[in-house]
């Protein structure tokens, strides 16, 4: 499996380091307002699975699941809902976990969708952001390591479902996608 792997980006070490800090900033900033935590599947199961289990506070979970792409590198900007929330989030704290911005145009639909449900606030947190590739007008609020523009695999991320169980962040030698 690893011979497609060109190298590695960030190491689970790494990973592991940034998600422990971000727990505790999400800690103070969560601290008494029972945040519900989406998690957008599949590529952000690894990370919100982490993330939250390192959080002490009390806080709830959902998942959504969308589509954006096939098995294409590329975004579509067509975005279907696969999956929806259990929970209501009228006047709730929402924190949406990603495991990447690369376009935006995702996030850009899913946000707009959210907001429309009037929770009490909605924030991004998103383990990697690929800035140079934005298309559409997104931050994230919180970011564990921004990186250059390469297809990156593994800790949740995926090509045409392969590498997510990968324990570090890769780069997919390109000859294995083109
Ligand atoms: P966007 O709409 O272009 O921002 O795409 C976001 C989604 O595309 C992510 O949630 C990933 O599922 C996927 N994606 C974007 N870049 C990569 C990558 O480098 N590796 C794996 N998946 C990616
Ligand atoms: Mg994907």
């Amino acid at each position: 499996m690893e011979k497609n792997i060109g190298e590695i980006l960030i190491t689970r070490e790494e990973i592991a380091a940034k998600v422990a800090e971000l727990a505790r900033l999400l800690d103070e900033e969560y601290a008494g307002k029972n945040p519900l935590m989406i998690c957008v599947l599949k590529g952000a199961l690894m990370f919100m699975a982490d993330l939250t289990r390192a959080m002490k506070i009390p806080l709830e979970l959902d998942f959504m699941a969308v589509s954006s792409y096939g098995v294409s590198t590329r975004s579509s900007g067509v975005v279907r809902i696969l999956k929806d929330l259990e929970t209501g989030i009228e006047g709730r704290h929402v924190v949406i976990v990603e495991d990447i911005i690369d376009t935006g145009l995702t996030l850009k639909y899913l946000v707009q969708n959210l907001q429309s449900r009037r929770p009490a606030s909605l924030k991004i947190c998103t383990l990697l952001d690929k800035p140079s590739r934005r298309q559409a007008d997104l931050q994230p609020d919180y970011c564990c390591f921004e990186i250059p523009d390469k297809f990156v695999v593994g800790y949740g991320l995926d090509y045409a479902e392969e590498y997510r169980n990968l324990p570090f962040i890769g780069v997919l030698k390109p000859e294995a996608y083109q």
